[in-house]
């Protein structure tokens, strides 16, 4: 890479020396990338511009790809980035190396952003560091919550959501196209016929599941079945692909996990390998692995999510009635942040497990409802009641689904997972 000693200098000076540089009038040392020099030469020269015209605002269109480059650039530096630009080689090195790290395997992803007008490293920095890897990350998240995660100004974010849905072709498009996609719907076995049939085949991708249920009802057990299923291969009912599991209750269990392997034939060392597991220690903690979920699930070919319990430590951390309203917008946004990823990564599926409670009104038939209320009924796509039944036996009901009608399935909880 070129040096910032072969500018302005005439390469007098040895490396490591401090000269003076003619292109922005400041003392450099020689030895320092070309790249940073011309980054700081470039922000400096745009302030500058940008203090003469500031009685002529000019409104820039998304055509003006040049102009609207350099503009955000000049929009997302705050005097901490001017520091940056101070900083020394090896600072920069690691950055690039992060970079590097995410390009490995995001490389597409990544590289699509960094074409967006007006994307320059600190930027990029900014939206890889807070899980905004991609144009579909860009897309489809509020601005308030990109600018709160990134850093980024209100301007620069409004413009790179506006790039980024063009460039995604986000718009109307027919019921056939839509109807097109959800034919070839990817699905996950759960181990019986049964249940696969009450979903229509097997636990669709792209949406939020919830089984809901009292203590006992296999939850669990189901969330570790799946994280088996989803590395089959499609032919058996799988996805390929590997799963992220949240634990907020402690209850993930490896043990369970070997012996469902091996009631299916597979490397029970390779299976362990391919579940991500994070333990939610309190709520705040939780909301965050899942907003950190987003480079991860692309780096480790995520595709499905486990969040067992949902609510769990919202219920034990929120007391009284006060504390209500503020608890029902927390695990909503949590909600929508898990929606966002099946909309990020279409071929991907969530699975909630909730608690229920009981309804002190109902004197006739079921008093026990889903905990969470409204707000988690209307977050989850799907919604299952689990109840037991004799034994090893289970019974689940189809409580609400977009495209389902209301049904019953029996299955059972054995030694190697969930079958008919
Ligand atoms: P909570 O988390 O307490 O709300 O319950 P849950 O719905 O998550 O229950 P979970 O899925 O953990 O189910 C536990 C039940 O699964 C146990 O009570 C057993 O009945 C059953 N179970 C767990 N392991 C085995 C096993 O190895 N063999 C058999 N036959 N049953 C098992
Ligand atoms: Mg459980």
């Amino acid at each position: 890479m070129a040096k910032a000693s072969e500018v302005g200098n005439g390469g007098q000076s040895g490396i490591g020396e401090p000269y003076y540089c003619q292109e922005c009038k400041r003392n450099h040392t020689k030895g320092k990338i070309y790249k940073e020099h011309l980054n700081f030469a470039k922000f400096e020269s745009k302030k500058e511009e940008i203090i003469e015209d500031e009685s002529e605002s000019t409104d820039l269109t998304l055509e003006d790809s040049d102009t609207l480059e350099e503009e955000i650039e000049v929009d997302t530096y705050s005097e901490m980035e001017e520091e940056e630009f101070h900083n020394e080689i090896e600072e920069d090195e690691d950055f690039d190396e992060e970079i590097l790290a995410l390009d490995n395997d995001n490389s597409d992803y990544v590289d699509a952003v960094k074409k967006l007008p007006g994307v320059g490293e600190a930027t990029l920095k900014k939206l890889i560091k807070a899980g905004f890897g991609s144009l579909e990350s860009i897309a489809y998240t509020p601005p308030s919550i990109i600018q709160e995660e990134s850093g980024l100004g209100d301007k620069t974010t409004a413009k790179l959501i506006k790039a980024s849905m063009e460039k995604l072709n986000i718009g109307f498009k027919s019921a056939e196209d839509v109807w097109e996609h959800r034919r070839n719907i990817a699905r996950i076995t759960t181990g019986s016929q049964e249940l696969d049939n009450l979903f229509g085949g097997g636990i669709e991708t792209g949406c939020v599941i919830e089984f809901f249920g009292e203590f006992r009802t296999g939850k669990t057990q189901l969330a570790h079945m799946l994280c088996v299923n989803v590395q089959l291969p499609k032919e058996d009912g799988g996805l390929s692909g590997n799963a992220l599991y949240i634990d907020t209750e402690g209850t993930f269990r490896p043990e369970r996990i070997i012996q469902m392997a091996e009631g299916l034939d597979l490397d029970h060392k390779k299976v362990l390998k391919n579940i991500v597991f994070g333990r939610a220690y309190n709520s705040d903690h939780q909301v965050l692995l899942i907003k950190e979920a987003t480079n991860l699930i692309r780096e480790k070919n995520i595709k499905l999510i486990i969040v067992d319990s949902l609510i769990g430590h919202f219920r034990s951390e929120y007391v009284g009635r006060g504390t209500l309203a503020n608890r029902q917008q927390t695990i909503n946004s949590h909600l929508h942040d898990l929606l966002r990823l099946t909309d990020i990564f279409p071929d991907l599926c969530v699975m909630v497990t909730n608690q229920v409670q009981s309804k002190p009104d109902v004197f006739y038939g079921n008093p026990t409802v889903a905990a969470g209320g409204n707000i988690v009924a209307h977050g989850s796509t799907i919604r299952v009641y689990l109840r037991k039944g004799k034994g090893e036996q289970r019974v689940a009901k189809m409580i609400d689904a977009p495209h389902l009608p209301e049904g019953e399935a029996i299955f059972s909880i054995t030694e190697n997972g969930i079958v008919d």
